[in-house]
C-alpha cells in the first residue's frame, strides 16, 4: 500500500478493504461512491465484471458496510452503480440508513446509439443519511435557475400581494452535467472519469470547510480535487497504478512518481513547441 498526503489530502493506492482499515471509524463527515458497475468496463488492473450478479453483490455489500462505519452519526453517503444493480443497493442500503433521494445523473449523449432498445442515458445516485433528524444540506451553496420564473417573470396571484416567482431554487432530482468528453480539459485517460461539477454540488450541498471526505474508489480522483478546492479534507483509494499517478498531479501537482513524469497524455490534436508551449495539432504524440 501506498500512502501520499499533503495539506488534509491523503491518497492511498490499495485495494478497498486494505485502504478502508487505515480509516478511523465514526471519522468521516460524507463519503462518494462510485464503485466498479460490474458491466464489464477495462480497469487495466481490474476487470468490471464478476461471474455471477450474486457475487458482484455479495462483494458490494461487504465495502458497503465497511463504508457505513466509517461515517460519524450525522454521516452522509453518496453512492452510484448501474441501473440493473441500484435496487439491489437501494434494498440493502435502506435498512441501515436514510435514503433522501434516488437522483437521476442525466446526460445528452451524441456516440452510438441502441437500435433495438432504448438507450441508457442516465446514471442514479442515491443520498443517504444516518440521521434523517440530524445531517448537513447546504441548500444556498447549490441553487440553480428556476427557468420557469426566471425567464418569463411569471406572478404567483395565489399571495396576498402578488410577487414574482422566485429566480433560483434547489435543484430536485434528475441532474443534467455533461459526460466528461475527450476535448474537455478535466479529461483524463479513463473508462468512467465523473465530471467535476457533479462532485461539487454533492460537496457543495452535504459538507463544509474542513470537513473529511472519503471516496473508495477514486478513479482519477476527482472527489480529492475538488475537495482540495473547495477546502475539505479527503482520502481517496483506488487501486491501479496508474489511474493513483493521475490522482498524485492532479491532487498534490507532483511532476515525478517513482522515476517517471506523471504528465497527462496529449490529445490527438495537441503537440507542444521548442519552448515547451502546448499548441493545436492533428497527430497523436507524447511527451516522453
Ligand atoms: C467508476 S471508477 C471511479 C471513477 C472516479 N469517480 C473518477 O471520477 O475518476 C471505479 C474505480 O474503482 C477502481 N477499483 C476497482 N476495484 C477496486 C478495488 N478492489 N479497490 C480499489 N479500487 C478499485 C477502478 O480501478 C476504477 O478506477
Amino acid at each position: 500500500m501506498k500512502i501520499y498526503e499533503q495539506n488534509g489530502q491523503k491518497l492511498i493506492n490499495a485495494d478497498v478493504f486494505d485502504g478502508l482499515k487505515t480509516v478511523e471509524e465514526g471519522s468521516v463527515d460524507l463519503i462518494f461512491i462510485d464503485p466498479p458497475y460490474n458491466i464489464g468496463k477495462d480497469f487495466n488492473t481490474t476487470k468490471d465484471k464478476w461471474k455471477t450478479a450474486e457475487s458482484y453483490l455479495d462483494w458490494s455489500y461487504e465495502w458497503i458496510d465497511a463504508c457505513i462505519r466509517k461515517l460519524k452519526s450525522n454521516g452522509i453517503m453518496y453512492i452510484m452503480t448501474s441501473t440493473q444493480f441500484m435496487p439491489y443497493f437501494d434494498i440493502y442500503i435502506r435498512q441501515r440508513m436514510s435514503i433522501l433521494s434516488r437522483i437521476i445523473w442525466y446526460y445528452d449523449s451524441s456516440g452510438v446509439q441502441a437500435k433495438k432498445y432504448f438507450g441508457s442515458l442516465y446514471e442514479p445516485i442515491l443520498f443517504c443519511v444516518k440521521n434523517k433528524y440530524d445531517y448537513c444540506f447546504n441548500a444556498k451553496e447549490i441553487l440553480v435557475e428556476a427557468k420557469t420564473g426566471a425567464k418569463r417573470r411569471l406572478i404567483d396571484y395565489r399571495k396576498s400581494i402578488p410577487t414574482q416567482y422566485n429566480s433560483t431554487k434547489i435543484p430536485g432530482n434528475v441532474w443534467e452535467f455533461p459526460r466528461v468528453r475527450y476535448r474537455m480539459d478535466e479529461y483524463e485517460t479513463h473508462p468512467s472519469q465523473k465530471p467535476i461539477n457533479l462532485l461539487r454540488r454533492i460537496i457543495k450541498a452535504s459538507s463544509n470547510k474542513g470537513d473529511l471526505i472519503l471516496d473508495p474508489f477514486s478513479g482519477t480522483f476527482t472527489t480529492s480535487y475538488v475537495c482540495k478546492e473547495l477546502e475539505r479534507r479527503s482520502i481517496g483509494i483506488e487501486i491501479d497504478d496508474g489511474y493513483f499517478t493521475i490522482g498524485l498531479r492532479r491532487v498534490l501537482n507532483m511532476q515525478e512518481y517513482e522515476g517517471k513524469s506523471t504528465r497527462k497524455e496529449l490529445k490527438v490534436y495537441e503537440t507542444v513547441n521548442a519552448n515547451g508551449q502546448m499548441r493545436l495539432f492533428e497527430k497523436k504524440v507524447h511527451y516522453d
